[in-house]
């Protein structure tokens, strides 16, 4: 049967075999798919030793992403744009082609799942890390009026910013000025696995923004509860997103889409 995976370091907690699974299921394709968790310094190793024994892809989560681009013999857009892969495809000649699907993911969650429009629209982006560096392109693809990046470090969101200024309107600010009554505020920030939310003034809110966490379950507790305080019309965490990034990496691998809002239905269920 042909072997999927997904590696991180921890990746005990991932939904990805159980949402993979569902999707095979549903679209009936024999296929198994497991979580592997590979030491820090051997991902390259623990990756090579999969391929042999009938590995056709992996998904790859933190702290991974970087090292599956430079794996990659080839990359998509997306995955150049934001130097991580978090999608791996075997090629029939053996070569392994990289993909970003996490921009993907959170867009179809926000336009097709959550409803929100996003031409013309203002967002904060909070965080300018891997997770932040993945959804830049995808969110100014979609014409958005400004993209605002502010981070506890600031440095790291002016680079941001620049990396991706000729793609369309993002600036960097900052973390207590960035602005008021965003439409869309997206939490990227590692803060929420520590049990906190981004040190953000409550301005940035109001009936109008959406809140969204691109994190799930209690670790966007902090983020979502500060918005909420704040007056967000709207709070998500992203379940949604990372069901619709794994629809869109079983896409690549099977080359057929399975059906996402049962899947998510049933996490939320559970
Ligand atoms: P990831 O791949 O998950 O994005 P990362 O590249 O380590 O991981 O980035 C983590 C992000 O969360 C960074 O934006 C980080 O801010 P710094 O650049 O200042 O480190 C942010 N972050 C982590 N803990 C935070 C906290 N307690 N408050 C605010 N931001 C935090």
């Amino acid at each position: 049967m042909d072997r999927y995976a997904v590696f991180g370091h921890p990746v005990g907690h991932s939904k990805s075999p159980q949402i993979h699974a569902a999707f095979a299921a549903q679209t009936r394709q024999a296929l198994t798919y497991e979580a592997i968790e590979a030491p820090l310094d051997g991902f390259a190793a623990v990756l090579r030793d999969f391929i042999e024994h009938g590995g056709r892809g992996c998904n790859v989560t933190v702290p991974f992403k970087e090292d599956a681009y430079r794996l990659a013999n080839c990359c998509d857009e997306l995955a150049r744009q934001a130097q991580a892969v978090n999608t791996l495809r075997v090629e029939p000649d053996g070569r392994l082609a990289g993909f970003n699907t996490d921009g993907i993911g959170l867009l179809r969650d926000l336009t097709q799942n959550l409803g929100v429009t996003l031409a013309g629209r203002r967002v904060l982006l909070v965080g300018a890390g891997g997770a932040a560096a993945g959804i830049v392109g995808p969110l100014l693809a979609a014409g958005l009026a400004e993209l605002v990046i502010v981070n506890r470090t600031p440095q790291r969101a002016d680079e941001l910013a620049r990396r991706f200024a000729a793609h369309g309107p993002v600036r960097a600010a900052a973390l207590q000025a960035p602005g008021s009554a965003f439409d869309l505020v997206l939490n990227a920030t590692a803060a929420g696995l520590g049990g906190r939310a981004p040190d953000l003034p409550a301005t940035v809110f109001s009936p109008q923004t959406v809140a969204y966490d691109l994190v799930y379950g209690p670790a966007a507790g902090p983020f979502l509860a500060l918005a909420r305080q704040a007056g967000a019309g709207a709070c998500h965490d992203g379940l949604g997103m990372l069901v619709e990034q794994a629809a869109e990496a079983f896409w690549l691998w099977r080359d057929i889409r399975p059906a996402t809002a049962p899947v998510i239905a049933a996490l939320r269920s559970a």
